[in-house]
């Protein structure tokens, strides 16, 4: 069952206009971060979003938790617009950032913290406000002691668990995390993607999760999006995404990951360079100038997200990168 719907969701920022702009009366540019981009979660599972920086991820997510208004789409949540002004439904999604610590108030403890965040939301009569507290470091595996100290006392990993435990006490059906695990060791972020598979387990949580890092969604997601300057270009489930990818840019995304000996994907295309900025969108396919197999179809006509083979990718060339290698196709442009 769909829990969440984005259906066509664009967000843009306005761009600073030059003095000489202004003379001219040239339009503010708008910078499009996120561009016409559908997406469907389905209850209970672990959605991957991964892309290079840059690619619009966290705003997506900013998107759909509402703190970023998009200029079009909308998003459906059990079925019901979730619009941004009317947050009535906004408290069962909560998102965890990449560094928790930093948007944790140093002088509180974390008792006193999760305490006030339960008693504002209402989410529990005072006298089990505690026992709730409790509970929370109970499901983020920690000590219940943890409550009494303040953040700086704990480990990155320890601070990421209490994000967690913060986004758990209001409730939420669905979790995003944007990066949740990107600045912590491999084995302390092993832990908390184990911890996210439990919790996703023992409270039904739907999660997103969103990384630049294939490795992170591998083993914990079920199924994958991969963004590329604003859109979405392939998403499928996991395992048939890592070992068939269908768009030349997880392929390469694919290669450039170093840990993945032994189950490489065929293809040996490298990622050049860096995305272009959105400001500079090339026609065609955005991935075209990077793209070791692209041709003048792809340089004039954008590829729409349509399915091929049982999976949904905006590539004139489906699976091409991946049976015949980007070997055989020369080297990338722009080398
Ligand atoms: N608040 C903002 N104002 C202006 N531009 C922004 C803002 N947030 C993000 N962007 C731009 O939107 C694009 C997508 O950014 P972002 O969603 O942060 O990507 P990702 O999370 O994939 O790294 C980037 O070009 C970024 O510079
Ligand atoms: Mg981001």
């Amino acid at each position: 069952m769909t829990l969440l719907e984005i259906r066509d969701i664009t967000v843009e920022f306005p761009q600073p206009r030059s003095f000489v702009d202004m003379l001219t009366r040239t339009p503010r540019p708008a910078l499009r971060a996120v561009d016409h981009v559908d997406l469907s979660v389905e209850r209970g599972e672990i959605l991957g979003v991964v892309g290079e920086s840059g690619c619009g991820k966290s705003t997506l997510a900013r998107a759909i938790v509402g703190l970023v208004e998009p200029v079009g789409g909308e998003v459906l949540y059990d079925g019901t617009p979730l619009t941004f002004d009317r947050h009535s439904n906004r408290r069962r999604i909560q998102m965890v950032f990449q560094d928790p610590a930093s948007s944790l108030n140093p002088s509180m403890t974390i008792g006193s913290m999760l305490a006030e965040l339960i008693a504002y939301h209402h989410l529990r009569p005072p006298e089990q406000v505690q026992d709730r507290c409790e509970e929370l470091m109970d499901l983020v595996n920690l000590p219940r002691r943890y409550l009494a100290y303040r953040p700086m006392r704990l480990s990155g990993g320890q601070r990421q668990r209490i994000g967690i435990a913060r986004a758990l006490a209001l409730e939420p059906d669905l979790l995003i995390a944007d990066e949740s695990v990107a600045a912590l060791d491999v084995s302390v972020q092993a832990s908390i993607l184990n911890l996210l598979l439990d919790l996703r387990d023992d409270l039904d949580l739907t999660i997103i999760l969103i990384s630049h890092d294939l490795a992170v969604v591998r083993n914990v997601c079920d199924h994958v999006a991969v963004m590329y300057l604003g859109n979405i270009v392939e998403s499928g489930p996991t395992a048939e995404l890592f070992s068939s990818p269908a768009h030349p840019y997880t392929t390469a995304l694919l290669a450039a990951a170093p840990s993945f000996d032994g189950s490489r994907p065929p293809g040996n295309a490298r990622l050049e360079g860096e995305p272009p900025s959105p400001l500079a969108r090339p026609s065609g396919c955005p991935f075209n100038p990077r793209c070791p197999l692209a041709d003048d179809e792809c340089r004039t006509v954008m590829p729409p997200l349509a399915i091929s083979d049982g999976r949904l990718v905006a590539c004139h060339k489906p699976f091409a990168s991946s049976r015949q290698g980007a070997r055989t196709a020369g080297p990338p442009t722009g080398e």
